[in-house]
């Protein structure tokens, strides 16, 4: 059965363009993103790596620990790193599983064979620091990823693993949030002693808690 949101992410030991990682001793008490893309040497590929790259401070800064994943070797992944640095104008700086023999793939259920049989679709787990999956996302090969809605998921989760909030549509970091029906009106008193508003009385909406 594939994973699912709340499983704990499944441990492994993979080599990496940084060396052998234990995964959840890597992640330590850190949050952490393990994502697959298709193939090394491949163009939209090529570019989502150079993005994430460029994200490295904004994940430090979330706590996050980013792990990119594909099924090609080692020596690819580090001969591959060379064209990213010089197309995407940002090395590699984060660690890229090389997993030839789909050992991480096939634990995290990365290959779709009604895509393509052999290789990984591109997969993103957002992994807590309690080890349990907190997001799962699939896309095909044709479509690369956004790593700034990435982000964004990112803060909610952090946020409402925090707080008795939810965040609605296109939320962004700032923005207004509604607290969680579990929560009573008298409850809410003491844990947004600020107020909120009330459209209706499932739908309260309250300034984004600190
Ligand atoms: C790409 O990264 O461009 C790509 C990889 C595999 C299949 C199609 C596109």
């Amino acid at each position: 059965m594939a994973l699912q949101l709340g499983d704990e992410a499944p441990d492994f030991t993979s080599d990496s363009t940084e060396g052998p990682i234990k995964f959840h001793e890597y992640l330590g008490s850190s949050w952490g993103v393990l994502f697959s893309h298709p193939k090394d040497f491949t163009p939209v590929c090529t570019t989502e790596l150079g993005r994430v790259s460029a994200l490295k401070p904004e994940f430090e800064k979330r706590n996050v620990k980013v792990l990119g994943l594909s099924v090609d070797p080692l020596q690819s992944h580090k001969d591959w790193a060379n064209d990213i640095k010089e197309t995407q104008g940002h090395a590699l700086n984060f660690p890229l599983l090389a997993d030839p023999e789909k050992k991480v793939a096939n634990l995290y259920g990365m290959i779709h064979p009604n895509a393509n049989d052999t290789l990984t679709v591109r997969s993103v787990f957002v992994i807590g620091p309690d080890k349990k999956i907190k997001l799962t996302l699939t896309y095909p090969a044709s479509t690369g990823r956004n790593f700034d809605e990435l982000l964004r998921v990112i803060d909610s989760l952090q946020l409402t693993a925090k707080h008795k909030v939810a965040t609605p549509s296109d939320w962004k970091q700032g923005g207004d949030v509604i607290i969680v029906p579990s929560v009573s009106d008298a409850d809410a008193k003491t844990q947004f002693p600020g107020g909120w508003k009330t459209l209706k009385p499932y739908l309260r909406v309250v300034p984004q808690p600190k």
